[in-house]
């Protein structure tokens, strides 16, 4: 299909996708406590999307039940809201993604639930800090896998191991859009981005092992060696100089 070139118009309409998607991920980082279900974070994200009068880009995707993901400590992505209790010193992922006037945004925070271990906010960090890297390399004229070189690089410098079998990919009016990006691989490899292309980021790290394994609910992915595991993404455009930020949550 070949990666799809948005114009400015088109540009304008993935930010205000974007906006539901980073203000709906900001608003749940500040109401997620002990004690709530999982279940409660997708009810408070479909409350928003109703107020932008947006639809859930995950709801029915290839099947999956929900509107939010919500991955907890081993589990690395689309861990399924339900009844289970989100307790204190637990690592909470959430991925979510919005679909308004015909435009995708797609997302995704890691936080931590109260006290968590050292070594679990330096997995934050070095996430969240690998997807910046990825953000940097992502210049009109670069090559589609220095990203995936600087955030391998980026990760495995601080110890630490970056999922291969999940992708970052392209993103507009499809959630899911040529090209798909690794965050792993030698630089100098695939196509050259240009201004107008629209990305989403994805990394995701574990403290151990970078091999999963998916449940038996068919959905979550978690780590194969049981290690914590954190994830962020944010949608990009392709500039003429520093990438556009279009989902920018706010922790
Ligand atoms: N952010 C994830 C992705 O880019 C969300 C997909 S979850 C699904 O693939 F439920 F929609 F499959
Ligand atoms: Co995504």
């Amino acid at each position: 299909m070949g990666i799809i070139i948005k114009s400015a118009t088109e540009i304008a309409a993935m930010r205000q996708a974007g906006e539901v998607v980073a203000s709906t991920l900001t608003k749940l980082s500040q109401e997620i406590k002990a004690g709530m279900t999982t279940l409660q974070l997708d009810d408070i994200a479909v409350r928003e999307l109703k107020k932008y009068g947006a639809r859930a880009s995950f709801k029915g995707y290839n099947g999956y039940p929900a509107s939010l993901c919500v991955s907890i400590d081993d589990e690395i992505v689309h861990g399924i809201p339900g009844e289970r209790v989100i307790r204190e010193g637990e690592l909470v992922s959430l991925d979510f993604g919005a679909v308004l006037n015909g435009f995708q945004g797609d997302a995704a925070i890691t936080v931590g639930v109260g006290k968590i271990s050292p070594k679990a906010q330096k997995l934050i960090a070095v996430t969240r800090e690998s997807l910046d890297a990825g953000i940097s390399a992502a210049r009109a004229g670069a090559h589609l896998s220095d990203i995936s070189a600087a955030v391998q690089h980026y990760v495995e410098s601080k110890g630490f191991s970056i999922v291969r079998e999940y992708c970052g990919h392209g993103i507009g009016r499809q959630m899911h859009e040529d090209p798909s990006i690794p965050n792993f691989g030698p630089r100098g490899q695939g196509p050259i981005l240009r201004k107008g292309m629209t990305l989403a980021l994805e990394p995701m790290v574990n403290i151990g092992g970078w091999k999963t394994r998916v449940k038996r609910d068919h959905w979550t992915v978690v780590t194969a060696d049981g290690s914590l595991s954190a994830h962020f993404e944010k949608t990009i455009a392709i500039t003429e100089g520093e990438a556009e930020v279009l989902t920018d949550w706010k922790l």
